[in-house]
């Protein structure tokens, strides 16, 4: 099997990638405990999985505190935070690797432990998620409190964030940010008809819900340029007790309003694939996502969602995709480009330590394309 339809340059906003291997956003909870930043084993991290002109979407991070989601992630509000991802960008370039950063704002998927203030988190309207846990700053599982509904008035300083957070990206030497707009955050907690009860502009019809989405990428893009930004969707998702009954009518209006932006790319996570990987298959009687937005989205698409070489080569070579994201692979195969170019297997991944904890599970993973010639 040729995996040569991923070894293909491709062009993304103002970069040429030299392949369409992208190592997807990982949240792994390892950054410093109190700060929230960046360190150097996030650092030794990164540049373990970084390629010469590959892209690299760094891990999900609050725009601001209250939209902290987990314990120890690291965020992009704060200087030592920005000082903190300089040393990761460095060391993806001193590869020659391209380095996004995804902005996140976990919305009602938090808990009062992780809130500075110490209240309850905050969503569009005040649904907590049914069923379900969070991670406390404790570090242990937590049922999900009620979240406070955003007062109007306090929603033009979260899109500014949005924007500062995409300078304050860039200060870290970042190449480009991907907004965080899947996976049943607060986004998509706007976006969607379940989670969003609101009677103001931002609730309501299709494009109310969508507005806020769209002023956050517009935020970013008008504050570094919308051919350094991103965008992360996942219209069939189901993660976070997230979902909307019927997708396409929703996800077309959103699509349609962010082509006219001249964004980077459009990043998507198959609906066959658990948001955030928790499972190994699931949903497997849904519509492809690239296939199905392929048609609407005008510019560089790049998918997720339980890839391995074949599938990931025959997408690209089909047209169905230009880009294949991978997450759990690329935690366990550091070199996990320079496998697929072999067609060399790939190690298993751990799953017990995807999630917090040390060098173990995250920086002793070794590299396998030596042994595979
Ligand atoms: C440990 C872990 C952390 C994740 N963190 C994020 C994240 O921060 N942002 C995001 O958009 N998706 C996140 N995801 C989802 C992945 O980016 C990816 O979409 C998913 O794992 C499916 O791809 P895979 O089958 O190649 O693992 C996470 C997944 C895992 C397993």
């Amino acid at each position: 099997m040729s995996t040569e339809s991923l070894f293909q340059p491709l062009k993304i906003g103002r970069y040429t990638l030299a392949h369409r291997v992208v190592m997807a956003p990982l949240t792994r909870m390892r950054a410093t405990p109190g700060v929230n930043a960046p360190n150097a084993l996030n650092a030794e991290y990164y540049g373990q999985r970084a390629s010469k002109g590959g892209l690299i979407i760094c891990e999900a991070s609050p725009v601001v505190a209250s939209g902290t989601a987990g314990p120890n992630v690291p965020g992009i509000y704060s200087d030592a935070q920005i000082a903190g991802w300089k040393l990761v960008t460095d060391a993806i370039h001193a590869k020659g690797g391209i380095a996004f950063l995804q902005l996140w704002h976990g919305g009602r998927i938090s808990h009062s432990s992780l809130q500075p203030d110490g209240g309850v988190p905050q969503s569009a309207s005040d649904i907590p998620p049914s069923g379900g846990m969070v991670l406390g700053a404790d570090f242990k599982p937590h049922p999900f409190e009620t979240p406070r509904s955003l007062r109007t008035d306090e929603i033009p300083a979260l899109v500014a964030a949005y924007g500062q957070a995409a300078k304050n990206a860039v200060a870290a030497g970042f190449d480009g940010i991907e907004i965080h707009g899947a996976n049943g955050y607060l986004l998509e907690q706007f976006l969607q008809s379940r989670t969003n009860k609101r009677t103001d502009s931002y609730g309501g019809g299709i494009e109310n819900r969508a507005r806020l989405m769209l002023e956050a990428t517009k935020a970013a893009a008008d504050a570094i340029g919308a051919d350094r930004v991103g965008i992360r969707l996942s219209p069939y998702g189901r993660a976070n007790d997230s979902g909307e009954d019927d997708p396409m009518p929703l996800y077309s209006y959103v699509i349609g309003e962010l082509n006219k932006m001249g964004l980077a790319y459009l990043h998507l996570i198959e609906p066959r694939a658990s948001g955030a990987g928790q499972r190994e298959v699931d949903h497997q009687d849904v519509p492809s996502g690239c296939e199905t937005v392929r048609p609407l989205w005008k510019g560089a698409l790049i998918t997720a969602g339980n890839f391995k070489s074949e599938n990931a080569a025959a997408t690209v070579a089909k047209g169905h995709a230009d880009a294949i994201a991978f997450g759990r692979f690329f935690i366990a195969n550091p070199d996990l480009p320079e496998l697929i170019r072999r067609n060399a297997e790939f190690r298993p991944y751990d799953r017990s330590t995807f999630y917090g904890g040390d060098a173990r599970g995250y920086t002793d993973y070794a590299p396998l394309s030596a042994a595979a010639g």
